[in-house]
């Protein structure tokens, strides 16, 4: 009877293992957390300013006869943050990747950079052993993160390609070697693998076309991605159900196109019942034309990655429901498709908003802060957050101002927008500010309506004017312009270029410092 038991067991366990590699598989990669072993046939290492080995580095110098301390030498290799070799042939290791530390105390960011970077010099060719041991810094767990920097590194699109990268035969094993491996096991396991997940998610549905995304589709694939995630309520609105709340915003941007609008509602409910929750909207257009304002030509095809903020929502509260943390968090996804159409939106219509107020439509390309309007009246009335933050491609001014280096942050107050410098820092994803005050609001101003939709210069602080025009006064309220960082035209540690999957990092990051625990 017990044998039976035990075999039973087993069954499950092999059958639990197989569904963990194949959620691993997605990012061809492997991780297993071990203790240290000298041999190894692929190995990763760190090595300090002006080439100083830690102890674990050193016992592999051994290993090699001192030959890899002489390579260092001959190749004149300093140990600066990030720089990276490849050494081939000082047996008995096949090979010996490389990566500078620098001097400094090495902070969560860093060490996932480290994990990027080695993930960038294997080339992803074959399976090795990173070398977590020894390492400058006061970070418990460090190969958790060295483990996440690398799985978020080495993501790819090969969905239509006809040859693929990740073919069961060579999904690469990589093994991250420290004395304290069991824990970091754990943290990646229960949280930083889901972090990664948030993130590929949110750049699956940046990169992913037009054509196959659009606001059902949408729906859809946020549906699967929280199918059997614990404490997870998903609401999805349509058409009839938004005119019902008049959301006329909304509505008007989605009508010109074939694929009807969505507001989706993903509400985690991990904290106390009655506690007020954080709450995340995001702007999701699937692609934007720009309307009968319609765009030009150039670049228009990246409009795809429009709805870069509803996507970073949906990847945050994954992350966040699948940890368990204890918080209240509730996103909100404004999805519509902005096409010219015959019965597209025009420029001078007046559209009657969910609050009331009624916009004058300038430019139909400026089709965000429509939507999120009337997403941003409904989370407040229904959910009254203590934290309300919108994630928005929202003007071209913001990436102008800040290329891809920082996605800009608006607030009403000083002390918030601080804070989320800090949070940004810490992240791995930095915003800088730009203001907000009493001529933003003064310059939208309409002749006909409430409010006008666009007023020329400054374009970010405009476009935040128009959204706080739905925010209650006195709410703790961030803006997050994400459109120079959402996508890139060059690879960064973490980031492999392309669609970013910005903000996951970010408001995750947000949740894990704003959560009360209660
Ligand atoms: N989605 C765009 C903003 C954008 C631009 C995102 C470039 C990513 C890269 C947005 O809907 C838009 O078209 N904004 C207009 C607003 C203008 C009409 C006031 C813009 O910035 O030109
Ligand atoms: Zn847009
Ligand atoms: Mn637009």
């Amino acid at each position: 009877m017990r044998r039976l038991f035990s075999k039973i067991a087993l069954i499950f366990i092999l059958l639990s293992m197989l569904a963990h590699t194949a959620s691993a598989k997605a990012n061809k990669n492997r991780f297993e957390f071990a203790g240290v072993n000298l041999d190894v046939d692929h190995i990763a290492i760190f090595v300090g300013k002006n080439g100083t080995f830690s102890t674990a580095v050193a016992d592999r110098n051994t290993k090699t006869g001192g030959r890899l301390e002489t390579a260092l030498e001959s190749a004149d290799y300093k140990g600066k943050f990030g720089n990276k070799l490849r050494l081939f042939g000082l047996s008995p290791y096949k090979s010996i990747i490389v990566v500078g530390t620098g001097s400094d105390d090495l902070s969560v960011r860093k060490l996932r950079d480290l994990g990027g970077y080695v993930a960038q010099a294997s080339n992803n060719d074959y399976g090795i052993s990173v070398i977590a041991e020894g390492l400058n810094t006061a970070v418990e767990q460090s190969a958790a993160q060295l483990a996440m920097g690398y799985a978020l590194s080495s993501y790819k699109f090969d969905k239509y390609k006809t040859k693929k990268a990740g073919t069961a035969s060579n999904v690469r094993t990589v093994s991250f070697l420290s004395n304290g491996f069991a824990a970091s096991k754990v943290l990646y396991d229960n949280d930083l693998s889901h972090m990664v997940t948030g993130v590929s998610f949110a750049r699956d549905m940046g990169t992913e076309p037009g054509k196959s995304i659009y606001p059902e589709s949408f729906t859809q694939h946020v549906r699967k991605l929280f199918k059997g995630v614990a404490n997870v309520k998903i609401e999805v609105m349509g058409v009839s159900q938004m005119q019902r709340h008049n959301m006329g915003a909304l509505l008007g941007v989605g009508q010109g196109s074939i694929h009807d609008p969505r507001l989706v509602i993903v509400s985690y409910m991990g904290g106390a019942k009655d506690a007020a929750p954080i709450a995340l909207a995001g702007k999701g257009i699937t692609f934007d034309t720009g309307g009968i304002s319609i765009k030009p030509n150039s670049g228009q095809w990246q409009m795809k990655s429009d709805l870069s903020g509803a996507a970073a929502v949906a990847g945050t509260l994954y992350a966040t429901a699948m940890r368990g943390d204890k918080v209240n968090l509730v996103g909100v996804m404004a999805m519509a498709e902005n096409m010219p159409a015959r019965d597209a939106i025009r420029p001078g219509d007046v559209l009657t908003t969910m609050s009331g107020k009624t916009i004058e439509v300038m430019s139909t390309d400026a089709e965000g802060r429509l939507v999120l309007s009337d997403a941003l009246t409904y989370v407040q009335k229904q959910y009254d957050p203590r934290l309300l933050i919108n994630i928005a491609t929202l003007t071209g001014s913001a990436a102008r101002a800040m290329g891809a280096d920082y996605g800009v942050v608006i607030t009403r107050d000083w002390d918030v927008a601080e804070d989320m410098m800090r949070i940004g820092k810490l992240a791995g994803e930095d915003v800088w500010p730009l203001p907000l005050n009493k001529t933003h609001f003064k310059a939208i101003r309409s002749d006909i309506a409430d409010i006008k939709s666009t007023a020329g210069n400054p374009g970010a602080s405009i476009g935040a004017a128009v959204v706080g025009t739905f925010v209650d006064k006195d709410r703790v309220w961030v803006h997050l312009d994400i459109a120079g960082v959402d996508w890139l035209t060059k690879a960064t540690p973490t980031t492999p270029k392309g669609h970013a999957g910005w903000g996951v990092r970010f408001l995750d990051t947000v949740v894990r410092e704003y959560r009360q625990q209660d």
